[in-house]
């Protein structure tokens, strides 16, 4: 049996959206674009694998509720979240003569999410979009709070914008498709949800880790729809990270430096997230604000969810120079995100790195 739709809503003043979550949406996709009266010309970011499996769905119910809808391909992997594809992009929605009037739809994974909404975020000056994310992590994390960005060669997400999405979409019968280890991936920011934010669903993963690596619908849609929320919460509170947002890169700091290090496609992101949260808690814990048992829980559920707790072997000074290049680091010192015990967080800057980190990973070499 479908679990039933549900929906909450961002609220950004005129910039205000409804996430909508459930089972078999994509043949209704349609309706919900009628619904928030969407432009009728579409263009529909996605990549091969995501058209293949879910495309026909899509511009079926699109033409049937009225739309037109032409498709635009990038190409797959973080390697291609670049200023090159985002011009293939510009190309065909100039070629294709869509203007002011038009939409802009994207169906896929944070990749496709990201560049897509740069696209729709700078062609002529902003033309509305609508965000269908198709993996975990881009369901609870990049559809929601309106950050976009592609990659440049110096660094992730340098070229960006804040620019909100009309209507997220988001169908957890997507997942089904799913590669297992992308599933285990966006777990890990499930996880970072309860630690920085909400004990009692930090709890509650504790004692769903089975179900929802087994894609149990009720678990995951609850998982799904409370990390929403969460994020949600602070978006509405600090929309473009002048303050608390900042607080969902809980984990990223050492996570981005390993991505850095290992270069693209080795460790996932959420893999990457995983493992930085570990540290980040035993850094936590050195400094007083959590005690060892919250940092064994952290550790606990994540090997439970089969996700990498271990850093990659790398001497500490590898890890300090990728963290230092962070844009997290102004002035010399790096603001971390920490947790205080599990369900609260806060931004704690650090001026001596080295010390810092070799406290926590006392075992690498220096
Ligand atoms: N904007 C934000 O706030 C934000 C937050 C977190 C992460 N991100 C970005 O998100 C990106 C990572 O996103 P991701 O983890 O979704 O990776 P991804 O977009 O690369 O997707 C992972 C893989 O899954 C495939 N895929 C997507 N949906 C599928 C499905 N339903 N079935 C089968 N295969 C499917 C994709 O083609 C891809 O090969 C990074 O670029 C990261 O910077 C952005």
């Amino acid at each position: 049996m479908d679990v039933v739709t549900d929906s909450l809503l961002v609220g950004l003043q005129e910039r205000s959206y409804s996430i909508v979550f459930g089972q078999n949406l994509l043949t209704n996709v349609g309706e919900y674009l009628a619904d928030i009266k969407f432009p009728k010309n579409i263009a529909l970011v996605t990549n091969l694998t995501v058209l293949d499996l879910y495309g026909q769905t899509v511009l079926t119910s699109l033409e049937t509720a009225g739309f037109t809808c032409s498709v635009i391909t990038v190409p797959e992997g973080e390697e291609y979240k670049n200023l090159a594809t985002l011009e293939l992009i510009y190309d065909q929605l100039i070629e294709g003569n869509f203007d002011r009037g038009s939409g802009l739809i994207a169906l896929g994974g944070g990749v496709v999410g990201d560049m897509a909404g740069y696209a729709a975020a700078t062609f002529l000056r902003g033309i509305p979009f609508v965000q269908i994310p198709t993996t975990i992590l881009s369901q609870v994390d990049s559809s929601v709070g309106g950050k976009t960005a592609v990659n440049h060669r110096l660094g992730k997400n340098l070229i960006g914008a804040f620019y909100q999405p009309r209507l997220v979409l988001i169908d957890i019968d997507t997942l089904k498709t799913l590669d297992r280890r992308e599933v285990r991936a966006g777990i890990a920011e499930i996880v970072k949800y309860g630690i920085i934010s909400d004990a009692e669903f930090f709890a509650w993963l504790e004692n769903n880790v089975s179900e929802l690596l087994e894609l149990e619908p009720e678990a995951l849609l609850h998982a799904v729809k409370r990390s929403c929320q969460i994020k949600s919460d602070i978006v509405e509170i600090d929309e473009r990270e002048g303050s608390v947002r900042a607080l969902l890169n809980y984990g990223h700091t050492f996570g981005h430096a390993i991505e850095s290090l290992c270069g693209y496609g080795e460790w996932r992101h959420g893999e990457a997230v995983a493992c930085g949260m570990v540290v980040a808690s035993r850094i936590a814990h050195n400094l007083g604000l959590a005690d060892e048992g919250s940092t064994a829980r952290i550790s606990t559920l994540l090997r439970n969810f089969q996700l990498p707790v271990d850093a990659p072997d790398f001497a500490l000074h590898q890890f300090v120079t990728a963290m230092r290049r962070d844009k997290k680091v102004r002035e010399g010192s790096l603001t971390l995100v920490l947790n205080q015990g599990i369900g609260s967080a806060k931004l704690y800057p650090v001026s001596n790195i080295e010390d810092t980190f070799h406290s926590a990973l006392p075992d690498l070499e220096s």
